[in-house]
């Protein structure tokens, strides 16, 4: 396949290392030059990585790389069998991207967004490609994750979500099938459980390092919720509860102040060097 991936963070870049990892010749694509360098070289610290732990040979890190090819031009999306949308949560944005692509792609190429709450069928409406639009939300680390939510728009075809569900097995990742939902499933679960630590921590009932150790000792997670908040990011986390919260008109989606409190100070998480944690 010829893939094409716009948004070139921490999300679409690790989107496009599966792909490329899978064969499939994979365009990297964002607005600015350094934006997509950036993107890139995180790919080849972690292709290198694989290298050093022997998980890679040289001649399958040499293929992977030489499957991405790097781009800040939307014309490259002609051609591409599947378009993935990585950039950042804004509707309007996203919606603008997928009306330019809809003039640019072939009539049976596949169109998903990595959303990770946003509603498809606004991304989709009005787009002459509607039918052939759906979710495709990857998980962080993408490289490392199994797990693809596949989420119908109102529009949204059988064929199309077939299709993607398909994608997604040959990349070998599992899907799992939603209708549209504010937070679908994993983030609507996991969001709030984050904001409920955070809680606890803003009222005193215990330590950072105690409520993450309570979840990881005793619910198996790989990190503590509030270790993780600061891998996803304090900003992002806040804002998908603020998009539950919109969605569902349900005050207990309310966002801790706490958050507010740290997204105002620069606290964002790993990205700024301090969240929870100090990097
Ligand atoms: N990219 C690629 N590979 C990575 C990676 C990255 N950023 N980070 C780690 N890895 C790989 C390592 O290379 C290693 O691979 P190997 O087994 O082949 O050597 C493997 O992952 C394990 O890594 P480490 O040994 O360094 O570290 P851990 O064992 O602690 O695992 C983790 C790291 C996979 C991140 C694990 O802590 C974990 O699963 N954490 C929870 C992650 C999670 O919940 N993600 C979902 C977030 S929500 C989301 O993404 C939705 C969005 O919409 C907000």
């Amino acid at each position: 396949m010829k893939v094409f991936v716009a948004g070139c963070g921490t999300m679409g870049s690790g989107i496009a290392q599966v792909f490329a990892s899978f064969g499939h010749e994979t365009i990297m694509f964002d607005r600015e030059a350094d934006l997509v360098d950036r993107g890139y070289a995180l790919i080849e610290k972690q292709v290198r990585r694989q290298l050093d732990k022997g998980r890679l040979t040289q001649e399958e890190a040499e293929a992977l790389l030489a499957n991405l090819k790097r781009s800040t031009d939307l014309d490259e999306a002609k051609g591409a069998d599947l378009v993935i949308e990585a950039i950042f949560e804004d509707l309007e944005t996203k919606r603008d991207l997928f009306g330019k692509l809809d003039k640019l792609c072939h009539p049976d190429c596949l169109f998903a967004t990595n959303t990770s709450s946003l509603s498809i069928s606004k991304i989709a409406q009005g787009q002459d490609h509607e039918s052939r639009l759906a979710g495709m939300h990857f998980f962080n680390p993408a490289p490392v994750m199994k797990l693809v939510e596949v989420i119908r728009g109102a529009k949204t075809s059988d064929t199309a979500i077939d299709r993607i569900a398909d994608v997604v097995r040959a990349i070998g990742k599992e899907p799992v099938l939603c209708q549209e939902s504010p937070g679908f499933i994993v983030n609507r679960l996991l969001i709030p459980m984050i904001n409920e630590a955070v809680d606890l921590l803003a009222r005193g009932v215990a330590s950072r390092d105690d409520i993450d150790q309570a979840m990881r000792l005793g619910a198996n997670h790989p990190m503590g919720p509030l270790q993780l908040a600061d891998f996803i990011g304090i900003d992002i986390v806040r804002n998908i509860m603020e998009i539950i919260q919109e969605g569902t008109k349900d005050p207990k989606y309310q966002p801790s102040p706490l958050l507010d409190r740290m997204v105002k100070d620069g606290k964002l998480g790993r990205k700024s060097g301090e969240g929870f944690y100090k990097y």
